[in-house]
Formats: structure tokens, sequence, C-alpha cells
């Protein structure tokens, strides 16, 4: 294991001083993407990567809570991620697992909060009772809100929704003509939470790739070229910058439109 394996997730409170802005997006989604690029550029495994991953992580979580975000959500594995070679499958599940062992005590003494997404059923046997532990320690935790979506994947999220419903329906639990979007949101993994505000995607590909496909419905996406692991606090600042030149109007006509209408 290399010293960056063991550095603290967070140092949040070595910080010299806070940069938060008035006008940060509340919750963050992050679709961490380019580790394979940034491996292949320097000739090394993808594995290399994806630890390399792990560390920019680290610093996103650390620029999360220095620029005020509240909630931050990270796709670390998606549902559609079990089609790539076994052996990066398992070197993906080893820095779970890793990065839950090594940080966990110290997101939990700067207040971070932690909650999976995704299906846990498939995971090897030992992932689920670490997840469960993470929830359970940082359950008290008021600070950011850290999402791990980990073998997640949208649209089962909204199937699993649909079936608990339906399954409700059938036992005449529930009448189907009062299932609205509040109802069905309760059935969502992420119930209780706000809808991401920004979601960053890195190194240029521009899709959601099954990321928070209902949630994302009116959130704001920016994509970075930069190649995760190389993913730092300026480049979270960058999203920031843009996110807050976004008029966000969320169907409506915007504020300015709405003013000059008001005015004539
Ligand atoms: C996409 O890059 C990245 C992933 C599929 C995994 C993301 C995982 C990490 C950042 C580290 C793991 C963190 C935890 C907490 C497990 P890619 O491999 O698809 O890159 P490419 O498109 O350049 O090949």
């Amino acid at each position: 294991m290399s010293d960056s394996d063991t550095r603290s997730a967070v140092e949040a409170k070595t910080e010299p001083q806070s940069s938060r802005r008035a006008d940060a997006p509340a919750h963050v989604g992050i679709i961490m993407d380019g580790n394979g690029r940034w491996a292949a550029q320097r000739s090394l495994p993808r594995f290399e990567g994806h630890r390399r991953g792990v560390e920019a992580l680290r610093r996103a979580v650390r620029a999360a809570i220095d620029l005020g975000v509240r909630y931050l959500t990270i796709y670390s594995f998606s549902a559609e991620n079990w089609t790539r070679p076994k052996d990066e499958v398992r070197g993906l599940m080893g820095l779970l697992k890793r990065f839950i062992r090594n940080d966990l005590a110290d997101l939990h003494s700067n207040n971070v909060r932690i909650r999976i997404i995704g299906d846990r059923e498939r995971l090897p046997s030992d992932i689920g009772p670490l997840l469960t532990e993470a929830e359970e320690v940082t359950r008290g935790n008021r600070g950011l809100v850290l999402i791990i979506a980990f073998n997640y994947g949208g649209r089962q999220e909204i199937v699993e929704a649909a079936r608990a419903l339906a399954l409700d329906a059938a036992a005449g639990r529930l009448d189907p003509a009062a299932i609205d979007v509040a109802m069905f949101e309760r059935r969502l993994s992420t119930a209780g939470l706000p809808d991401p505000d920004l979601v960053i995607r890195t190194s240029g590909e521009q899709r959601l790739s099954n990321f928070l496909p209902w949630q994302a419905a009116y959130s704001e996406f920016v994509f970075l070229s930069v190649l995760w692991p190389d993913f730092d606090k300026s480049s979270f600042e960058e999203a920031l910058a843009e996110y807050g030149r976004r008029e966000r109007r969320f169907g409506g006509i915007g504020v300015a439109t709405l003013a000059q209408k008001t005015a004539s």
C-alpha cells in the first residue's frame, strides 16, 4: 500500500480558511470518469488510474466541505460496470473496501455522514457489512452528506420503486390513483435527499450513463475535460463558477424575464 492510500480522507480541519461560496449548490453529483485514459496515457495498468482516482475522491470530499456543498453523490461503480474484466471489477471492490476501512474514522471526525445507494445484494459478502457500518457510525453527523453510488443503476432503481408500488397496489394497500411524484420519490434509494443541483462529469464525455436519471431531471450539467485522477479543488471551483452563471428555470420563465414582464 502506498503512502497516499493511508493519507487522511478529509483533512478539512487543517484547511487554512474556508472558501465557502454563498451560491454553492446544495447537492453535487459527480461522474468520476477518465481513470482508464489517465493510466493509458502513462502506460500504467488501469487499476493505477482507479487507485489515483481514490486520491482525487479524497480531494473532492475535502473541497466539497470547504466550498459549502451539503450533499455530494459520487458514482463509484455502476450496475453496468460488471461487464468489465474480472480483475478490474475485483480491483474496484477492493478500493471501496480500502476506502471505507482507511477513511471512515477520518470522515467521521470531520462530521461527514455516509449514505450508500445501489444494489447491495450482488456484492461480495464482506462488503455489505462494511457499508452498513459506515452508515451506522456516521448516522448522527450533520456535516457533508457523502452518498456513495455503488452497484447503482438509475433505471434499475426506478423499476424497483415501480415494483414496490405495484406490489402494494396488488395487495390492496395502495390505491393506484394515489400514486404521484412525491409518493414515487419516497420509494427511491435517494428518499429524503434533495435532487442534485449540479452534475459534474470529468474526462470530456457528455452523457448521464444511468446516474440519477430521475433525480437529475432539473440538474445543471457541467462537463470538464480533466481526467478524474487529476481532479482537484480548482476543478471543483471551475464547475461551481460555471454553475453560478446558469439560470435555473425549472420549466418556468426565469427571474429576469418575470421581472421584465411585471415592469411592463
Ligand atoms: C470511470 O473511469 C470510473 C469508474 C468506473 C470507477 C470510479 C472509481 C473511482 C474513482 C475509484 C473508486 C472509488 C471508490 C470509493 C470505490 P473509466 O475507468 O471508465 O475511465 P476511462 O473511460 O478512461 O476508461
